[in-house]
C-alpha cells in the first residue's frame, strides 16, 4: 500500500542522491530493490563496552527457552491513590498515550487490571505477539509456506484491550530473540541447511502479510495504532547484530521488512523500528532510520521506539539529547519499554528510602524532559509506554524498575512520572 507521502520525503531524497545503491539479488517475490544502503557510519561509542545487554543472548531463542513473567502475587488490596493521580490522565495533556505491557496473567488478577484500567491506555504484549508464539511449525512443514497462527491467548487477551478501551502496539515481528531457529531452515527443519535468500525473503512476507491479514480476519486490526516491525537489529559499536535474518537474507534484511510491512499494513498503523542502549546507539539508529525510504524517498517506517531500559545512574541530559536527535529525523519517537533500575547496570543499589526517592527524582526529570521537548517541538512523541507496573512482576524484578511496589502500592516513581514533584521524593 503506498502511503506516508507527508513524510519529511526532502531528507529521504537527499539520501538517495549521496548513499550507494545496495544491490539486492533478484528473489522469488521479485520486490523493487533497496535504494540506499543498508550501512551506517556510525562510530563507537566511548561507553559502549561498558553498556548492558538487557535483553537475552545474542542466539536465537527456541520457544521453550522463553520465561513468562512472574505469577501476580494474591491481590493485595488495590492501592489509593490521589482522585486526580493517572498516568494516562497526567499523559493525556501532552498528547501522549499511556502503555504498559501485558501478560495474561495480569488480567486474571484483579488488582492488576484495576489498576491498568486507571493509569494506562495503550498494550503492549509482553509475550504473546512475539515470533516464538506466533508459528505453526506442522502447518508450515505440510504448507511448505511459514504459517502464522495466534494462540487463544491472543484473542483473550486482544478481547480485553477492546473491552477495557486500550489502544495496541504491535510487538514485535523481525527479531533476532524469542524466534524460532526452524523458520530460517530448508524444509522447516534444523537438521537441514539454512534456506536460500529469496526462499527467507519469501518467508518474511508471507509472514508480515499473514500477521496483517489475520488480525483483521480476526476483528482486532482496528485496535492497532503502531507495530514493531524489528526489534534490536543494531549494536553499540554501530555494525549491525549477528542473526539468522542477516545471514540468510543479507544486510537488506531490514529494509525487507519495512517494505513488507508497509506493503500489508493499513495506514493508521505506525511502523517502528525499537531499540535499546539507544543513547548509545544513537548515530547507527539516526543513519538508519533514513535508510528506510521507497524508491520515490518516501519513508517506510513512521516511528523509532526506545525501549528505555535505563538505571537511575544514567545521564538524563545525555538520554534526551539522543531523543532529540532521533526527534529530527522528522519520525515520531516513543519511549516503549521504560523501566528505571537502581544504581548501574555494573552496580546495583539496593532499595533503601534514599534511593526509592532517587528513582522517583529520576522518573520526574526524565518525563518532564521529554514533556518539555515534546512541547518545544524537538520531538513527536505519542505514546510513552512502561515495561509494567510493579516491581514483582518486572523480568527486572530485582532491581525494583517500575512505579509501584510488590503489593501495588505506588512508590516515589509512580508521583514522579505524574509530575507531582512534591512526592516525588524531592525533599
Ligand atoms: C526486550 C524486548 C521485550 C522484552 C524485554 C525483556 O526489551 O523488546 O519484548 O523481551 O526485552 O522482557
Amino acid at each position: 500500500m503506498g502511503k506516508k507521502n507527508w513524510k519529511r520525503t526532502f531528507l529521504a531524497g537527499l539520501l538517495i542522491l549521496t548513499l550507494t545503491a545496495c544491490g539486492a539479488k533478484e528473489t522469488t517475490q521479485q520486490p523493487p530493490e533497496p535504494t540506499v544502503s543498508q550501512k551506517t557510519e556510525a562510530t563507537k561509542s566511548p561507553e559502549a563496552t561498558l553498556t548492558p545487554e538487557p535483553t537475552k543472548s545474542p542466539e536465537v531463542t527456541l520457544a521453550s527457552e522463553v520465561t513468562l513473567a512472574p505469577e501476580p502475587t494474591k491481590a493485595a488490596d488495590i492501592i489509593q491513590t490521589d482522585e486526580a493521580a493517572s498516568i494516562k490522565d497526567v499523559f493525556a495533556e501532552q498528547g501522549w498515550k499511556a502503555g504498559t505491557c501485558l501478560s495474561d496473567q495480569m488480567i486474571r488478577n484483579q488488582s492488576c487490571v484495576e489498576l491498568i484500567k486507571a493509569n494506562f491506555n495503550s498494550i503492549t504484549f509482553e509475550n504473546h505477539m512475539k515470533p516464538d508464539y506466533i508459528f505453526n511449525k506442522n502447518e508450515s512443514r505440510k504448507s511448505g509456506d511459514l504459517v502464522v497462527e495466534f494462540s487463544s491467548t491472543v484473542d483473550l487477551m486482544l478481547d480485553w484491550c477492546r473491552e477495557n478501551d486500550m489502544a495496541v502496539r504491535g510487538h514485535t515481528l523481525v527479531w533476532y530473540s524469542q524466534t524460532p531457529n526452524w523458520i530460517f531452515y530448508e524444509d522447516f527443519d534444523k537438521k537441514k541447511p539454512l534456506v536460500s535468500r529469496d526462499v527467507m525473503l519469501a518467508r518474511m512476507e508471507s509472514f508480515i502479510r499473514q500477521v496483517f491479514e489475520q488480525l483483521e480476519e480476526m476483528g482486532y486490526l482496528e485496535l492497532f495504532y503502531a507495530y514493531d516491525v524489528v526489534n534490536e537489529a543494531w549494536m553499540e559499536d554501530g555494525t549491525m547484530r549477528d542473526c539468522l535474518w542477516l545471514q540468510t537474507i543479507g544486510e537488506d534484511y531490514l529494509w525487507y521488512a519495512f517494505y513488507y510491512a508497509d506493503k500489508y499494513a493499513p495506514e493508521y498503523i505506525d511502523l517502528y523500528y525499537n531499540d535499546y542502549n539507544e543513547q548509545y546507539k544513537t548515530d547507527a539508529l539516526y543513519n538508519f532510520v533514513q535508510t528506510l525510504v521507497d524508491e520515490n524517498g518516501n519513508y517506510l517506517i513512521d516511528g523509532i521506539g526506545l525501549q528505555a531500559h535505563l538505571y537511575t545512574d544514567d545521564s538524563i541530559d545525555k538520554y534526551l539529547k539522543t531523543v532529540e536527535k532521533l526527534g529530527s529525523t522528522g519520525l515520531k519517537v516513543n519511549l516503549t519499554e521504560l523501566d528505571v533500575c537502581l544504581g548501574s547496570w555494573m552496580e546495583i543499589k539496593p532499595a533503601t528510602e534514599a534511593n526509592l526517592k532517587e528513582q522517583g527524582r529520576y522518573y520526574y526529570e526524565l518525563i518532564g524532559g521529554l514533556m518539555k521537548l515534546a512541547r518545544e517541538g524537538k520531538v513527536e512523541m505519542d505514546a510513552l509506554t512502561f515495561w509494567g507496573f510493579a516491581d514483582n512482576l518486572s523480568w527486572r524484578k530485582e532491581r525494583s524498575p517500575l512505579m509501584f511496589d510488590s503489593s501495588y502500592k505506588p512508590k516515589y516513581a509512580y508521583f514522579g512520572a505524574l509530575q507531582q514533584l512534591e512526592k516525588a521524593g524531592f525533599d
